[in-house]
Formats: C-alpha cells, sequence, structure tokens
C-alpha cells in the first residue's frame, strides 16, 4: 500500500486529495494546521508549513518510514491589500513564507523518506497565476510571485533530486470551487484533484520538473 503525506488536507482541495487517495486505498498522512478540523478517515499530523520547527517535528515523527509522494498543497491567497499603491508588504512576505519557503522547506525535510519509497514523487500545487508569460491582467502581486518563485525553486528541485531518482511536478489545479476559489470557479475539487492525481501517477523521469494543469497540459512559464 503506497503511502500519500498531503498538507493542508482538512478543507478544499487537499481535503480532496486525502478523500481520494483513502478511496483508492492508500495510506494517507494527512496533515493541517489543526488536526481537529480534518473528519476523514486516515492518520492526521499537526503542520503548519510556515514554521520550520513544526516541519521538523513533522519529519521526526515519521523519521524511517517511506513516502512515496509528497502532495505540497497547502497555500495562502495572499493578503487583501496586494494592489499596487496598497500592498501590504507583511502579508507579503507571509505569503511567500506559506507558498514557496513551506512546500521547499517540505522537500528538504522529506527527501530522503520519499527517496527510499518505491514512488518517489513530489507534488507541488501552484497556479497558472505564477506564469509569467500568462499575465495579461496584472496585480495580484504577493500569490502571482509566491506561485511564479515556487515554480522556479522547484525547477531547481527537479534537477537537484534527480539522482535519487525523485521525480518533482508542478500542478495547476484549474480555478476551482473552494474557500479560495470562491462559488463562481467553474470546477470542482472532485474533477480537479482526480485530474493532478492522473497525471501524478502518469509522471516519470521525462516529466521531472515540468509544469502542468490538471488536465496533464503543459502550461507555459
Ligand atoms: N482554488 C483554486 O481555484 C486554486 C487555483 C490555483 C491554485 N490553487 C492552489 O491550490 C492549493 C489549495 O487551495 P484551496 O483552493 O484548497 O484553498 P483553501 O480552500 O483556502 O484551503 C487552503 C488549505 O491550506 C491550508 N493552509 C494555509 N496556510 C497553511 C499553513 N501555514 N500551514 C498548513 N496549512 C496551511 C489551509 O489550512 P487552514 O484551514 O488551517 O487555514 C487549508 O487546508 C493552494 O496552494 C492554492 O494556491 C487553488
Amino acid at each position: 500500500m503506497p503511502t500519500v503525506l498531503i498538507t493542508g488536507a482538512n478543507r478544499g482541495i487537499g481535503r480532496e486529495f486525502a478523500r481520494q487517495y483513502l478511496a483508492g486505498g492508500w495510506r494517507v498522512v494527512a496533515t493541517c494546521r489543526d488536526p481537529a478540523q480534518y473528519d476523514l478517515e486516515g492518520e492526521v499530523l499537526p503542520l503548519d508549513v510556515a514554521d520550520g520547527a513544526s516541519i521538523a517535528a513533522l519529519a521526526e515523527r515519521l523519521s524511517g518510514e517511506a513516502i512515496d509522494l509528497v502532495v505540497n498543497n497547502a497555500g495562502i491567497g495572499g493578503p487583501e491589500n496586494s494592489e499596487f499603491g496598497h500592498i501590504d508588504y507583511n502579508g507579503w512576505a507571509e505569503t511567500l513564507r506559506v507558498n514557496l519557503m513551506g512546500p521547499i522547506r517540505m522537500a528538504e525535510a522529506f527527501v530522503e523518506a520519499v527517496a527510499r519509497s518505491d514512488m518517489r514523487k513530489m507534488a507541488f500545487v501552484t497556479s497558472r497565476m505564477g506564469s509569467i508569460a500568462d499575465n495579461s491582467s496584472g496585480g495580484e502581486y504577493a500569490y502571482r510571485t509566491s506561485k511564479t518563485a515556487l515554480n522556479m525553486a522547484v525547477r531547481s528541485l527537479s534537477i537537484d533530486l534527480a539522482p535519487k531518482g525523485v521525480i518533482c511536478v508542478l500542478l495547476h489545479p484549474g480555478w476551482v470551487k473552494t474557500d479560495m476559489g470562491g462559488k463562481s470557479a467553474p470546477i470542482d475539487a472532485a474533477t480537479s484533484v482526480a485530474g493532478m492525481r492522473a497525471a501524478i501517477e502518469r509522471a516519470t523521469k521525462a516529466d521531472n520538473g515540468r509544469f502542468l494543469n490538471y488536465e496533464g497540459k503543459a502550461l507555459p512559464w
């Protein structure tokens, strides 16, 4: 039975990843800031991805285990004021801590656990909002840059971890009905996650470091 570790598993896309992997017979290690908020089966452990000590405590708790897949899903939309002329710089810094440094710190903490597994994969939930080529509407300085930088960092990671046989993929979930995506989003979490799971499943060494959408199509950087 393969093992998946998911960040931000208590709601939205992360919860749907947990639900679908449980249904698929996987061992799910769900993590979230407040484990009491997690309402599915499987193990749940506390994790705040913005807090290095919290990541270290989780790694210590799981030390020696093999983790086939880490789904770095936890993320925030950025501060309310992220438009030019009104930028909340503390909020921007917090967005980078959660969306950019959190997933990379997770990779540092769990690389050996992933490397000793059969599948050896790390998935990073990013956003098309981080695509420079796709930015035709401006604004959203905090969220956009957090995902652009995540894309670059994971590209480096894919090169650095290749000798260990670890495959890293960047996944855009689409615009999804969640607390972050809102009610007008066209895609439900079940459809988005089913697509991302299939893309993760299909990923081979040739996909290491690629930026894909939930249908598995390459997106422009
Ligand atoms: N929804 C969309 O349309 C969309 C589009 C593109 C990309 N994405 C990306 O998809 C991912 C999931 O988004 P979502 O739509 O499911 O958002 P969501 O419904 O707002 O859920 C966000 C999740 O991240 C967790 N989280 C936030 N900060 C955290 C931290 N410091 N440590 C641990 N967990 C933390 C939240 O936990 P709490 O409950 O404790 O806050 C929650 O579980 C994000 O990376 C987001 O950027 C979403």
